[in-house]
């Protein structure tokens, strides 16, 4: 195997869009659009793109069955630093796919590469967003997107050290910080991963001493970054009054300080609408271990005995499933110190 090429790439990288396969059209369009506040752009019976800025789309749904995140697309801020990551993908001995300009164009971007990552969530990389003229139309009075990227993904591991191998040796992401939580019985580690002035992008979270993934979505939850705090509380009477689940109430976060609650999508993974964290300050930032994911709040709503004996079942299924870490980027992986 060829050495890797070593040019940083880290602060270059941001999240830009989040592909969702689906069949819940209509329960989307009224969950992104009429609860949450987005832009909808109708492209066809099979595909729908929601906005937050000029991004052509920051959320693509295309049908079909998976109920959950099939791919993340990644915003590359110049070629070289492109080049860079599709040169490493490459010396790794994985290989890497070229959209066809009709694909890319569905993405709402230029020049799309594909390659495969952890959980199976195929990862994407662009330099070139296309960007709409058209005004926005939606409830919310603005997104937080720009340097920071456009939110960040929760996932859960089996492997956790590997998936931050892996998005070490991609994007040369950084550790922020840890939080140790149980939730539903459970002891939780969560790992958060920067790739730019965001608090975190990725965050891997893992069963403690039990080699069980109690998700059945490959993403547990996502979030956007709401504008104002308003947006946040309205969004959230608007979830509720439309009657989406609530996974977890309004709340504010022990690490990030963000504030925001956690509503249920119509694909059953959750879907985080926050406002405010703490950007990242690289000359002073130490890692650091919280006791739990909240400050105050974050109260599960309407979590019954048999959603925990659910969570468990489907845990023990997760001991026969393989998950694949994509091992030639993840390396011998990169464990909590
Ligand atoms: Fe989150």
């Amino acid at each position: 195997m060829n050495a890797a090429p070593t040019a940083n790439v880290f602060g270059a990288v941001h999240l830009g869009y989040i592909v969702i396969e689906t069949e819940r059209f209509t329960d989307w369009r009224r969950f992104g659009t009429d609860a949450i506040g987005m832009h909808c752009d109708e492209i066809d019976n099979d595909l729908i793109h929601f906005r937050l800025d000029d991004q052509q789309a920051r959320f693509v749904l295309q049908r079909g069955p998976a109920e959950d995140v099939v791919a993340l697309g990644w915003h590359i801020d110049d070629h070289d630093s492109f080049e860079q990551i599709e040169a490493r993908i490459l010396a790794h001995g994985v290989p890497v796919t070229r959209a066809t300009d009709n694909e890319a164009a569905l993405r709402g971007v230029a020049r799309l590469l594909r390659f495969p990552g952890p959980k199976g969530i195929t990862q994407e990389i662009y330099a070139e967003p296309l960007t709409s003229a058209e005004p926005l139309r939606m409830l919310a009075s603005g997104f937080v997107t720009g340097d920071s990227g456009m939110g960040h993904v929760a996932i859960t591991s089996i492997k956790p050290a590997q998936l931050r191998g892996y998005f070490n040796t991609v994007f040369d992401a950084r550790l922020t910080d840890f939080i140790d939580e149980t939730i539903s019985g459970l002891k939780l580690k969560i790992r958060f991963l920067r790739v730019n002035e965001r608090h975190h992008t990725i965050a891997i979270a893992n069963v403690q001493s039990l080699p069980i993934d109690p998700i059945r979505t490959r993403v547990q939850h996502l979030n956007i970054q709401a504008a104002t705090l308003d947006d946040v509380a309205r969004s959230y009477q608007r979830v509720c009054e439309l009657g989406f689940d609530m996974a977890l109430a309004v709340g504010q976060h022990t690490n990030d300080r963000e504030l925001s609650y956690y509503a249920r999508t119509p694909s059953g993974f959750e879907w985080e609408v926050g406002w405010n964290p703490i950007v990242i300050d690289e000359r002073t930032w130490e890692p650091s271990t919280h006791q739990g994911i909240s400050i105050w709040g974050h109260k599960p709503v309407g979590q019954t005995i048999i959603d925990k004996l659910d969570q468990f079942r489907l845990g023990t299924r997760s001991l026969a499933r393989r998950e694949d870490t994509v091992s030639a980027l993840s390396g011998d992986g990169i464990p909590d110190d």
